[in-house]
This record gives C-alpha cells, structure tokens and sequence, in this order.
C-alpha cells in the first residue's frame, strides 16, 4: 500500500500535552512481547488492574480479544501477523495520543514489526517488556491446549513450532514468568514505570 494522496491532517486545538496535563501523567504504549502461553494476557490484566486502581487511565489491547473485531481478517502468516502487528502499532499510538497508559499483549514475533511500532512512536512512549518463558515450560502449561494441537500438525505456523519466535534483543524490561510469580513480576514494572517517572 502506498502513501495516501489527496488527504490533509487537521491539527486539534488540544494536545497530548494538555490531555496529559489534565490526566496527571502521559500516555505510553508498553508492549508485552513472548510466546503463545508465556503470561502476556494474565500479567497484563494484573498490572493493568493495579494502575487503574491508582488512578491511572489505562486500556489494554490482546491478540485474542482484537482478532475478534479489528483482525479479524488476519491469520497467522507472516503478512498477516505484520499487518497486525501494523495494525496495533497505529493503535496504539492514537490511544498514547489519547493520554492512556496502554498495555498491548501480542505474541509480536517478528523484531522488524516490533521496531515498526517503535518507530511510529516518540523514544520514551514505546516500552518493550519481554514476557520471557521458555518453550518446553510454555508448553508444560497450555492453558489453550494449542500446543497440543500444533504437535500433532491440527495447527499450522504455531508460534515456536513450526513458526520462529525472534527474542527482543534490548527491551526495556525483561520479566522471566519462570523465575517471577505475578505478583512479583507486577511489582517489577510499576518499579520500573516509577523509576522511569512514567508514574509516580
Ligand atoms: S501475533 O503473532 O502477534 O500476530 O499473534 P497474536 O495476535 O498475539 O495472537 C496470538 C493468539 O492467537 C492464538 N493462536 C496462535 N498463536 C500463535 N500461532 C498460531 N498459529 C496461533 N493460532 C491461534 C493463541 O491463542 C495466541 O494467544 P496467546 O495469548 O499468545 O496464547
């Protein structure tokens, strides 16, 4: 697709700066990436529960949840997951623009997608947390029993089977959910959105 012609952009007459204001903090796109089974959804339902608890505005976006409406036509090649990667990417930068705290939770395999998103947004509002959990323990747990169904070939181009998992190589947080209980591992980032001064 290339670049729209005849289409003009209409500035707003309030900011990102002032919703800020008004929200006392800024919007920020903190992007869970790991494995189907890693703790993505679970971690950020957690940590968006407790920043929402402390006022903060938040909204979280999941691979399952968005490809029952807006990816709904997506499937799990590697076109189709960038597109969706794309998709979530533009997102979530309306929603940082829009002043909240958004949570996404997208396997995001691909390291060019994710830099894609990156690049969309300004240096301090893409925060890339890497839910880090080994394979053979992410199948160990299948919760969805998909793991399951990709051995035995009823699932094709299943993440970490038969489709490639490219780790982060500098995110801005690693969380080991191997290593960490969620309780922990919520703790772990509101330490680290507090020492960054996303949150106070
Ligand atoms: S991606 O790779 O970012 O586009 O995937 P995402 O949008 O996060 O969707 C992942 C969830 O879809 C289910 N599912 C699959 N995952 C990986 N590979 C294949 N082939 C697949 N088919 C269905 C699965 O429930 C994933 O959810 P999570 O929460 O990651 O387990």
């Amino acid at each position: 697709m290339g670049k729209p012609t005849n289409i003009v952009w209409h500035d707003s007459h309030v900011t990102k700066e002032d919703r800020a204001k008004l929200n006392k903090h800024k919007g920020a796109v903190l992007w869970f990436t790991g494995l189907s089974g890693s703790g993505k959804s679970t971690l950020t339902v957690a940590l968006e529960k407790e920043l929402h608890s402390i006022g903060l505005h938040t909204y979280r976006l999941d691979g399952d949840n968005v490809r029952h409406g807006l990816n709904r036509n997506l499937g799990f090649s590697p076109e189709d997951r960038k597109e969706n990667i794309r998709r979530i990417g533009e997102v979530g930068k309306l929603m940082v623009d829009a002043g909240l705290l958004t949570l996404t939770a997208f396997i995001s395999p691909y390291r060019e997608d994710r830099n894609e998103v990156r690049r969309l947004l300004e240096d301090s509002e893409f925060v890339e947390i890497y839910v880090k959990c080994s394979l053979e323990e992410c199948e160990t747990r299948d919760p969805k029993g998909l793991y399951k169904k990709a051995r035995a070939g009823e699932i094709k181009d299943f993440t970490g089977i038969d489709s490639p998992y490219e780790e982060p190589l500098s995110p801005e947080l690693i969380i080991d959910t191997e290593q960490l209980s969620l309780e922990e591992s919520v703790q772990t980032i509101i330490q680290f959105l507090i020492d960054k001064q996303y949150i106070k």
